[in-house]
């Protein structure tokens, strides 16, 4: 890590998504004034970082991530002043702006694309991927990530353009060295307003083969097959490296890469500070992988193995939830009866570990999933698409929605719950997408009041890290508990260190009693609602937090 770079330890990110966190003007749409008026949250919870989610103009196929215009705002979301005042804002009280910078793609309605589909020779011809048909057909029998192929023909160029996602987000043709030049400048162009970190969507797919071999990947229902040498190109690297150069390093600005990266070592291929691509990389697992393989062994194994892959020189984004997965205690806790120690112990995981931690907006009052009554309640285009995969495949539509609402991006998606008025306080409108019922219950203003809330438990773990170098700069040690789903952990720095039990399960487990004997004072406990810690053997979602005897 260069010295420059060690601020990073100490950021605590808040990722908006902004569609869904407030809207000010009651057409059902967060906005920039909302989230304007909704800093005194940020500032209480304790964070110090905020990641936007793209604020772009953009036709909203998929909710930003298609940007018509890199150096516009969205109208539904306000204008460049709104932004300029945010920023203000933001500096006064000491937090950073992350912008979502989405460049493996655009959107067909930017006006690169319309100048580029329109003709073979004008002056943005090659800023997009076109290739010729084979035998009347796509190049290629590759899968778009959202249904159907990763082509769509043009008739003006009697070409096919290439769309890993929809056939509304055309990839850039990075090979096009004006094209790269282009986004280097307006990247720069952000920084110098103001913006210290880049989150940067999708990144591990820059560079293609560009024979576009067929994928010998066994096809989906709709017959065409997800690509098998897209992700993570040497190419890729070359170019994130260049980006590097001309953008981040000059700009010393915090960087977190999205990246599709199936094993550890590759995931350090973008974030080993020798590669010099990103501070931090977010690992991307489809929800239904991560639903269908995730276990506390895993979730532990995981962790362990990104810090032993990099524990000097590298950096970790910890997380559990973005706007791409199911929320995360309906996921890896209980929504059910232990809804609240299990919300609070998987936030004493994450704050524990080495790294940033990541809260998505509503994690820090435990918001859970929701289960829309018809597939045509979920908005997101991914949904839809996974739905019609499943009916194609000849699955009953029961089951297929049922399946929906387990890995709908829409669970995270569902407006932020701030008050237990009507809509939860999202909006004096109709809200874009319909708000969890469970709003009465799970809301800001509620757990604001409540010292034993989880959202106070997040503050709590915030102020504890801000004041432990064990926790933002100690080593990580795991401690064989004797039991896969009861996870312990310490952390030490100079002298200074922690331990962490978790019990990731519905059962008892008792902590074996050699692994006690360090244990100080209890800092922290997930039943502070009930009598706090009271022995080895610890409750459903129990965790706790010990100081070290000196
Ligand atoms: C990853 C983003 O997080 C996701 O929301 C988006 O749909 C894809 N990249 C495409 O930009
Ligand atoms: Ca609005």
């Amino acid at each position: 890590m260069q010295p420059s770079k060690d601020w990073i330890k100490d950021l605590v990110i808040y990722q908006i998504y902004p569609r869904s966190f407030c809207d000010s003007n009651g057409d059902g749409i967060g906005d920039l004034p909302g989230i304007l008026s909704k800093l005194d949250h940020l500032s209480d919870l304790g964070v110090n970082a905020l990641w936007l989610s793209p604020v772009y103009r953009s036709p909203n196929d998929d909710n930003g991530y298609d940007i018509s215009g890199y150096q516009e705002i969205m109208e539904e979301f306000g204008t460049m002043e709104d932004w300029d005042r945010l920023r203000n804002a933001c500096r006064e009280r000491g937090i950073k702006i992350i912008m979502d910078m989405v460049v493996n793609h655009s959107s067909d309605e930017h006006p690169w694309f319309i100048e580029s589909r329109s003709s073979r020779d004008n002056p943005k011809s090659e800023y997009y991927i076109w290739r010729d048909p084979v035998d009347g057909h796509e190049p290629n029998n590759w899968a778009s990530c959202f249904g159907g192929s990763a082509w769509e023909f043009v008739p003006e160029r009697g070409q096919y353009y290439f769309h890993y996602f929809s056939k509304k987000q055309p990839d850039l043709n990075w090979a096009c060295p004006e094209l790269r030049e282009e986004i280097f400048s307006m990247m720069d162009w952000w920084v110098q307003k103001g913006v210290e970190g880049f989150r940067v969507d999708a990144i591990s797919y820059l560079d293609k083969p560009q024979d576009f071999p067929d994928s010998k990947l066994p096809p989906r229902p709709d017959g065409y097959s997800f690509p098998d040498y897209l992700s993570g190109r040497p190419g890729t690297h070359a170019y994130i490296r260049e980006m590097n150069r001309r953008v981040y390093a000059p700009g010393n600005v915090m960087t977190v890469g999205e990246v599709s990266a199936p094993t550890v070592e590759e995931l350090g291929n973008y974030v080993r500070t020798e590669r010099e691509e990103f501070d931090m990389a977010i690992p991307f697992v489809p929800p239904i992988d991560e639903i269908n393989s995730w276990s506390p062994e895993k979730l532990r194994n995981d962790a362990w193995e990104s810090y032993i892959l990099m524990p000097k020189d590298g950096w970790w984004a910890r997380f559990l939830s973005n706007h791409d997965k199911p929320r995360q205690v309906s996921l890896y806790g209980d929504d059910g009866e232990y809804w609240e120690a299990s919300a609070k112990l998987l936030a004493m995981f994450i704050h524990t570990l080495p790294g940033t931690p990541f809260i998505y907006q509503g994690e820090e009052i435990g918001m859970t999933n929701v289960s829309f009554p018809s597939i045509e309640d979920y908005d997101d285009l991914s949904t839809r698409d996974n739905y019609n995969q499943y009916i194609l495949s000849g699955m009953d539509p029961r089951r297929a929605l049922s399946l929906v609402r387990l890995e709908s991006r829409d669970n995270a998606r569902t407006p932020m719950q701030w008050d237990s008025s009507e809509n939860a306080g999202f909006t004096a409108g109709r809200p874009w997408l319909k708000v969890n019922p469970n709003y009465t219950k799970i809301n800001v203003e509620a757990q604001k009041q409540d010292p034993r809330s989880v959202y106070s438990c997040y503050k709590k773990l915030i102020t504890m890290r801000g004041k432990s170098a064990a926790l933002s700069r100690g080593d990580l040690r795991f401690l064989d508990a004797g039991c896969p789903e009861l996870i312990g952990l310490a952390r030490s720095f100079e002298g200074e260190g922690l331990l962490v039990f978790l019990n990731f399960s519905k059962e008892s487990h008792t902590i074996p009693a050699g692994l006690l004997e360090s244990a100080g004072d209890v800092l922290m406990s997930s039943y502070d609602r009930e009598d706090g810690y009271r022995g080895p053997e610890l409750r459903p979602y129990e965790a706790v937090i010990f100081k070290i005897k000196a």
